[in-house]
């Protein structure tokens, strides 16, 4: 039978577009609870037509629950999803809380779905940092059919994945500024202000002087693909796009690389659109790229002056790829395996 859910961090941005999707993939439930903060306890909130009231997380009983999607953040993840554990539920999680855990999985279906064939013993199975999942999706193909020597990744950040909060004080700040050059606005989500700006500084700042974004992409792709010693290097920039992240990719290989073989094998990946068939140096952005459920990828290019190494640049939506979309695709996959 269908599972029980619940969905935790439903008014947020990634709640409602899991709800979204779970319409528009025809997502099996038995029950769904949308539940949030006490701020929000008691709105009503519309899923597939039907109208449910949203539950305050402070003492939900998740005994009901077979599985719980969270995007609440990470304090409330370490906070709840233990308990939601502990009174039975599947948690699929989209922070950062767990996905370092030896006993947690950490899952992009379409590279290491066989993590879903058994109940993780945890009881949580953890979704990918957002600008990692697009990349390890294209990155598996590769390391099977060069071997990857190294990978120099720059990512362009879209302000939505700071949640609704974020998206407003992008808006909000790129208003003040319109009206008055020197007004950079309110920052408070972002610092400096986002505003016309641009800034190479993404979570916290860590002793090693990355940001603990930069490192959640070097050890997440190293756990995803199961390559511990992969050596992935990156700088996470926040720039003012509302939706959508992008990212310049130069990966170096083992072997030569041939243009051509490579842009079939990337043609070859579900749920990948590759922009290359009009014409040589096509391009995705965050506004044309097309269907929101796909990695898009474009400007292919291997090098002239070493051939062991090329270029993407991928664009995929953050909210979706990067979180709602992966996580739902989770709950498909364990469905499928009767895990839940
Ligand atoms: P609420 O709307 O009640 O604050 P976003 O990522 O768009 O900022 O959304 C964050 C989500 O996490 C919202 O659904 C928000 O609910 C929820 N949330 C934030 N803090 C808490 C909390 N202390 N308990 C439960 N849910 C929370």
């Amino acid at each position: 039978t269908a599972p029980r859910i619940a969905i935790v961090g439903a008014t947020g941005v990634v709640g409602t577009t899991l709800a979204g999707l779970i319409e528009d993939r025809g997502f099996r439930y038995r029950e769904v609870h949308l539940v949030a903060s006490a701020r929000s306890a008691g709105r009503t909130l519309t899923v597939e037509g039907r109208e449910y009231v949203v539950e305050d997380l402070e003492g939900f009983d998740f005994s009901n629950v077979d599985l719980a999607f969270f995007s609440a953040g990470g304090s409330i993840s370490e906070k709840y999803a233990p308990a939601a554990v502990e009174q039975g539920a599947l948690v699929i999680d989209n922070t950062s809380a767990f996905r370092m855990d030896p006993d947690t999985p950490l899952v992009v279906p379409q590279v290491n779905a066989h993590e879903l064939d058994k109940r993780p013993v945890s009881g949580i199975i953890a979704n990918p940092n957002c600008s990692t999942i697009p990349l390890v999706r294209l990155l598996q193909t590769v390391e099977r059919r060069w071997g990857i020597r190294q990978a120099v990744v720059s990512t362009y950040q879209a302000a939505s994945g700071q949640g609704n909060g974020g998206i407003t004080e992008l808006h909000e700040a790129t208003r003040a500024t319109l009206q008055d050059p020197d007004d950079p606005g309110p920052s408070e989500r972002f610092h400096p202000s986002l505003s016309f700006n641009v800034i190479p500084s993404i979570d916290r700042m860590l002793e090693s002087g990355f940001t603990f974004e930069e490192q959640k992409m070097l050890q997440e792709s190293r756990k995803i693909l199961g390559l511990p010693h992969l050596d992935v290097t990156t700088t996470c920039v926040r720039v003012p796009v509302i939706n959508s992240h992008s990212e310049a990719a130069w990966i170096e290989c083992q072997n030569v690389v041939d243009r051509e073989e490579l842009v079939r094998l990337l043609t070859e990946l579900p749920e990948v659109t590759v922009h290359d068939k009009d014409a040589h140096g096509a391009f995705p952005t965050p506004r044309t790229a097309g269907d929101p459920n796909h990695v898009h990828v474009g400007r292919i290019r291997v090098a002239p002056h070493n051939p062991r190494g090329f270029w993407l640049w991928i664009v995929a939506d953050n909210v979706r790829i990067g979180a709602a979309l992966n996580a739902l695709q989770i709950a498909e996959a364990l469905t499928d395996r009767g895990v839940v």
